[in-house]
């Protein structure tokens, strides 16, 4: 037993000066260890005389507690000493001059993309996504547009391969395909994103946003159509009244097809929407063509409704009033801080994504 009393006697010793945490670690080892001292008097357990063994053993264990609870106490003692130690020599200078802060602004097409999903989801259309880059059969084929039709040639499409099986997608109608083949009628979403064509000028670039739209529901007709435009236009650049015409269209993915204008004037050099009699084309839209909802597995017999495609770029131009597209995707920080949104300031007729 003497030698249990000696190994406590020095450690009580031992602790008594000032030790960091390496040593106090390293005293751990040294008892506890594999080869320590309190270890290898457990290893002694087996030589001792039967009579002895149970005391021997039991005091081995109240002792070998009592060192582990001293070396536990230690090292948080020593733990707190530095904290406090480092807090009196970091000392925060009040003084020093501020890191300059730089708030960032939101660009205006994704202002413009959250209060058209706004809008819409106030109405009960959810937003669906699609990737930009495509199959051939989705951003055509299954939209009732095969190979050899006329209307591929207007698209300038971005083919990625010989075969011409992969491209960027032309347009946001493939997210329509996309959302049929995955879920079960009814579908009520809108799909924003980017979408490319080989075009730039004033008011064309290569890569542009649109949001496409698409109701599909027993008994869905035109009249929810016209609806559901009307009072998006008015919700969007917040007036109580403006001016819609359907014009007939023809795209393959809808029938009947129609383009839709709104009224405007020109006041100051300004464009002026609601009123005055000049006619402003924003969107394509139509019935859903039963071809394609063939191709989705959707019975048209039973399920029909409208699709719409618009251009975002064109919507956030005319209500921020901005006059070159391409000012859109030049990265120049002074037109951001100009055209930008402040993140904090929340516009008139955004409601959040949530609600
Ligand atoms: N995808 C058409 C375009 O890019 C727009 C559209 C969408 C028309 C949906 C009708 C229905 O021009």
């Amino acid at each position: 037993m003497s030698d249990l009393k000696k190994i406590k006697d020095e450690l009580l010793l031992k602790l008594k000066s000032k030790l960091n945490l390496s040593e106090v670690n390293q005293m751990k080892s040294d008892l506890f260890g594999k080869n320590g001292l309190v270890s290898s008097q457990f290893k002694k357990i087996g030589t001792i005389a039967e009579t002895e063994r149970k005391k021997f053993a039991s005091e081995l264990n109240v002792i070998k507690d009592e060192l582990q609870d001293l070396i536990n106490v230690k090292i948080k003692e020593i733990e707190k000493e530095e904290i406090r130690e480092k807090l009196q020599k970091e000392k925060i200078d009040i003084t020093l001059p501020e890191r300059p802060f730089v708030r960032g602004k939101i660009h205006p097409v994704s202002q413009t993309i959250d209060e058209i999903s706004s809008i819409f989801s106030e109405i009960g259309f959810s937003v669906e996504e699609g990737p930009d880059v495509e199959s051939e059969y989705n951003n055509f084929t299954a939209l009732n547009t095969p190979k050899n039709h006329p209307a591929r040639d207007m698209h300038d499409t971005f083919y990625l391969d010989e075969k011409k099986e992969r491209l960027l997608r032309t347009h946001t109608s493939p997210v329509q395909i996309r959302t049929m083949l995955k879920d079960k009628p009814p579908f009520k979403i809108i799909a924003p994103g980017r979408t490319y064509r080989s075009d730039s000028d004033q008011t064309h670039a290569p890569m542009f946003h649109q949001v496409e739209g698409l109701h599909i529901d027993k008994d869905i007709n035109m009249g929810h159509l016209k609806g559901c435009l009307n009072y998006f236009i008015k919700e969007f650049f917040e007036l109580d009244k403006i001016k819609m015409r359907f014009r007939p269209s023809h795209f393959p993915f809808t029938e009947p097809s129609a383009e839709v204008d709104i009224g405007y004037e020109m006041k100051d050099g300004k464009i002026v929407i609601g009123e005055g009699d000049q006619w402003l084309e924003i969107l394509g839209c139509g019935m859903v063509h039963p071809n394609v909802l063939r191709n989705v597995k959707v019975d048209p017999i039973k399920f029909q409704g409208y699709a719409f495609g618009m251009g975002i770029d064109r919507l956030a131009m005319l209500k921020y009033g901005i006059n070159d597209l391409r000012a859109f995707f030049d990265c120049d920080y002074r037109w951001l801080n100009h055209f930008g949104f402040d993140p904090l300031d929340v516009p008139t007729n955004y409601r959040g994504l949530s609600r």
